[in-house]
This record gives C-alpha cells, sequence and structure tokens, in this order.
C-alpha cells in the first residue's frame, strides 16, 4: 500500500507529548502514512514569524494538503492573533467538526444515569466574530464586526448536509440567534433551508442557540448534527465536551475545499506540561477524523476498537475515570492501546457508514477565489448611519446634526448602544460616548455614495466621526435593521 505523507505540527506545551504517542500508536498499527514535521507554534511565532510558522512549513501543509496538529499557545498580548485560528481562516477550512460520543470507562453524569451520547457540532469556522476585526472609536467603546457571508454559510450548509447524506444522519439542526440577529444569523439560517432544500431525504430544523443550550445540558440525545456561526459552535461544542467527560474526549476536524486540519478542542494545558500525564485521547480521536478522512477507515476502526477496549478495561490518565485504579502516564496509557491492537471491545464501533473518501492534493489557484452569488440584486443608495463621539444630550446632538439635513435627506433617529434616543426615547436609557445618527431619504427616493460620502465630510468638520455605514436596499428590501425602540 502506497504510503500517504502528511504535515504534522507537534505543538506546545503538551502537544509533542501527546503527538508522540499518537504517532507510536499509528506507526504500530502499521497505517500507510509519513509525516512530515514542520516548524509552527509559539516558539517560532517567537523566532518573529507572525503567523507562528515558516515559510517552509506553509508551503509543505499547502502542498501535502492535510496538517495533523497538537494545539498551540497564543502568545499573549495585545494586537497578537491566535495561530490556531490563523491556520484555520487563511487555509479556508471553513467547516469545524466535532464529534461527541459517550465512551465506555469515562463516567459522566449521563453515562451514569444510561444516557448514551452521540451528536456532532458543525461549527462555521472562517467568519463572526472570528474575523477578528476590531476598533475603539472612542476611549470608551469597542467595537467588533460580526461578518456573516452568504456563501460563507453556504459552504458550511452543504458540509453539514453532505456529511448527513454520506454517513446516516436523519435530521440536521440550525442553531442561531436570529430573533434577535435579523440580518447576520437572519442570513445564516436563510441559507440553511436554501440548502435543505436539496437535501429532502434530510430532516431539517432549526433552534435558537438559548434554548439549544438548555435542551443539551437536560436532553442531548435528542440531537444528532448541529449547525452553528462561528462563537456560537466554539461555546456550544465546549459544553458538548462537558457531557462526553471533557476535553480529553473532545477532537476535532477542520475541513476545507483543499487543506484540512485535524486537532484536538483542548489547548496546550501548560499546567501539567512535561509531566507525562496528559491523556492523549481526543488527539488520537481527531487522528481517527484523519484516517477516515485519507480514506484509510479499516485503520481507524482497529485503532478505535482498541481505544475503546482499554477504556472498558478501567485504565484511564488521571483527568478522568475511576480513581481507585492508579492513573497511567501518558505514555503507559499509549501503551495499553497498543497491547490491545486488534482485540475487540465488548461493545464494538457502531459506524453509521463508510464514507468513501474524497481526499485529493491541493490544486494550486493562481489567486484568492471570489464567491460572489451570481444572481445579483437591484441595489439603491438610501442614507447613512453616521457614528461619532459626544458627551452632549441626544437633543443637542440633534440640534447640531439638523444643521446638515437637505430636502430629501433628513435626519431620522439617533441612537446609542443600539437604542433610539431621539426623536423619542426614554431619560432611563443610560448613554456612553457613542451615538449613531441616521440620515435616511424618504420612501422611494435613491442617493449617490458620493453625496453620503460628502455628508459624513461635512459633518466630520463639527463632530468627531469615528466610522460610517452606507445605508442600501436590495431590491426593495432595506439592508440594515431598525434601532432597539424605533
Ligand atoms: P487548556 O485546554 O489548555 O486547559 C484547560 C484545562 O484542561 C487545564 O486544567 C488542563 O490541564 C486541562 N487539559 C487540557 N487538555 C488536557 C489533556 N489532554 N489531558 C489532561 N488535561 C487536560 O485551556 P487553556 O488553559 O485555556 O489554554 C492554554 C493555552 O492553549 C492558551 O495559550 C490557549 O490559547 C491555547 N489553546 C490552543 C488551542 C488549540 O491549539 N487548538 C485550543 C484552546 C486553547
Amino acid at each position: 500500500m502506497n504510503k500517504i505523507k502528511i504535515a504534522v505540527a507537534k505543538g506546545d506545551g503538551i502537544g509533542p507529548e501527546i503527538m508522540d504517542v499518537v504517532l507510536s500508536i499509528f506507526d504500530a498499527a502499521n497505517v500507510p502514512l509519513t509525516y512530515e514535521i514542520i516548524e509552527m507554534g509559539k516558539s517560532f511565532y517567537d523566532k518573529g514569524f507572525s503567523t507562528g510558522m515558516t515559510q517552509e512549513a506553509k508551503e509543505t501543509v499547502e502542498s501535502l494538503g492535510v496538517l495533523f496538529k497538537g494545539p498551540m499557545e497564543t502568545p499573549k498580548g495585545k494586537g497578537v492573533k491566535s495561530i490556531n485560528v490563523t491556520a484555520r481562516k487563511t487555509w479556508s477550512t471553513y467547516a469545524n467538526r466535532r464529534h461527541f460520543k459517550s465512551l465506555t470507562g469515562v463516567n459522566t453524569v449521563f453515562s451514569k444515569a444510561g444516557i448514551p451520547i452521540d451528536l456532532t457540532i458543525v461549527r462555521e469556522n472562517i467568519e463572526g466574530t472570528y474575523g477578528g476585526i476590531e476598533h475603539m472609536l472612542t476611549q470608551d467603546v469597542a467595537l467588533c464586526r460580526r461578518l456573516i457571508s452568504r456563501p460563507g454559510s453556504m459552504q458550511v450548509h452543504r458540509f453539514a448536509f453532505e456529511m448527513a447524506k454520506k454517513e446516516g444522519f436523519k435530521t440536521v439542526t440550525c442553531a442561531h440567534k436570529a430573533n434577535i440577529m435579523k440580518l447576520t444569523d437572519g442570513l445564516f439560517l436563510d441559507t440553511f433551508y436554501e440548502v435543505a432544500k436539496d437535501y429532502p431525504e434530510i430532516s431539517a430544523n432549526d433552534i435558537i442557540v438559548d434554548d439549544l443550550a438548555m435542551k443539551l445540558v437536560s436532553k442531548p440525545q435528542s440531537f444528532e448534527l448541529v449547525v452553528l456561526t462561528n462563537l456560537q459552535g466554539d461555546i456550544m461544542s465546549d459544553l458538548c465536551a462537558g457531557l462526553v467527560g471533557g476535553l480529553g474526549f473532545a477532537p476535532s476536524a477542520n475541513i476545507g475545499d483543499q487543506i484540512s486540519i485535524f486537532e484536538a478542542v483542548h489547548g496546550t494545558a501548560p499546567d501539567i506540561m512535561g509531566k507525562n500525564i496528559a491523556n492523549p485521547t481526543a488527539l488520537l480521536l481527531s487522528g481517527f477524523m484523519l484516517l477516515r478522512h485519507l480514506g484509510l477507515m479499516d485503520f481507524a476502526d482497529k485503532i478505535e476498537n482498541a481505544l475503546l477496549l482499554t477504556l472498558e478495561q478501567g485504565n484511564h490518565t488521571g483527568d478522568f475515570g475511576d480513581k481507585s485504579n492508579p492513573s497511567l502516564s501518558t505514555t503507559e496509557f499509549a501503551e495499553k492501546i497498543i497491547s490491545n491492537l486488534g482485540k475487540a471491545p465488548s461493545i464494538g464501533l457502531n459506524r453509521k457508514s463508510q464514507i468513501p473518501s474524497t481526499f485529493h492534493l491541493p490544486e494550486k489557484p493562481s489567486v484568492q477565489k471570489m464567491m460572489a452569488s451570481s444572481l445579483r440584486k437591484q441595489e439603491k443608495v438610501t442614507g447613512l448611519d453616521l457614528f461619532f463621539e459626544s458627551q452632549d444630550t441626544p437633543q443637542s446632538c440633534a440640534e447640531i446634526l439638523k444643521g446638515f439635513e437637505s430636502s430629501d435627506v433628513k435626519l431620522i433617529m439617533i441612537s446609542n448602544r443600539g437604542t433610539q434616543v431621539w426623536p423619542s426615547g426614554s431619560v432611563f436609557t443610560e448613554c456612553v460616548d457613542q451615538y449613531r445618527a441616521r440620515f435616511e431619504l424618504s420612501v422611494g427616493k435613491e442617493t449617490t455614495l458620493k453625496e453620503m460620502m460628502d455628508l459624513a465630510t461635512r459633518i466630520s468638520e463639527k463632530v468627531f466621526v469615528s466610522s460610517i455605514e452606507i445605508l442600501r436596499y436590495f431590491d426593495n428590501n432595506p439592508g440594515y435593521s431598525l434601532a432597539q425602540g424605533q
């Protein structure tokens, strides 16, 4: 059998300890892989590589298409980006798949109650607040832009439905907060049902994310596959890790069309590094996702059976299991798994289906791919939202800004932290030194971008304008939300 070459980054903290034992288990099972160890992690950041990896490391991943990585420390300090998030975003690994399954020998509240858990989270991996676009608008007010795109949402929903189809999931659930964030989460939800139409055999439903949080804790067995936006998905997947015994059992795969990254959900665990006590299970489970991604199903099944038997026998590292049995070190735990290779656990694997691998080496594009919608809507400029700094009352701000009205463009409202404070509002609404003024044309009228930019420039001579948004209609729908109370 030809060996497949993959890139491996051992990572920081406990990363090298757990990666070494996982690769030793792969080798003992004769997995047909070879490894190119790449230079990536905090130490390379410290050596001056701002992305945390050398140019050779980047080229290796881009040519091999698969990175198996240990956790990496996020360098401390303002303005420093996470190496992990940079890698996921740079290589467009848009779907983060995380599988949470009860394991025999790993006691949890649910296992004790006889409730088995087997659920998968697909988290959008590029957008949302992880765009990391943040600004201080005034000394008191910080802004983080939360970008949700139609193509980005379509990609992750299609991934979830394709996975459901291939692996026999019956229901896909979209979790969101579209009741509050009508444009961003609304777009995520609309595109979910748009994609669902192509999969009539799979049941599609949705749930508000806070309701999901409650139901995951009270009835986790009622979900099979849940797709979420980035931050909501991050939080819900750590909650799910807690349901199955903690971070030591939470694997993840970051899947893109060309490049994929496999890693445990947990971090570098600096408190236990170098002690040979870390639990390698989450990284090993991520390794199974990697092997199946490459089409090495039998190898994944063989090692997974050995792991299940090892757990069933009561073997455990210090972070879980029956404390009346002594804890094993990381290496001892791996040796037990190796000694169980080829044996079957009493409760074997319950695979839904064998998934044909779609793995291929990356096809390097000559320029970045543009993923714009093909059907274009009629667009018209209808006004301006102007964000400005002031410690004056809404009424005095309005008096200044009304001086900039014209026969067509009127000051419609002023809001503070999203709540309307002028022309009507409540004196109980507490304000900060950052207002938004909305200038809008009367219904049906249209202006130009230049006119709105000129208006902003003129106003900036009177008040400090920290940011603007151009108001637009797309077909006959406003591309902006109302203020609370408007
Ligand atoms: P952490 O996941 O490293 O540790 C949280 C707690 O879980 C600690 O008590 C730790 O000892 C324990 N723990 C984690 N993994 C374990 C394992 N395999 N076996 C036994 N116990 C384990 O989270 P923390 O402390 O918030 O982050 C530490 C560093 O890791 C930070 O620099 C963070 O940015 C980075 N990080 C990296 C990630 C990645 O590379 N994908 C993911 C999460 C955090």
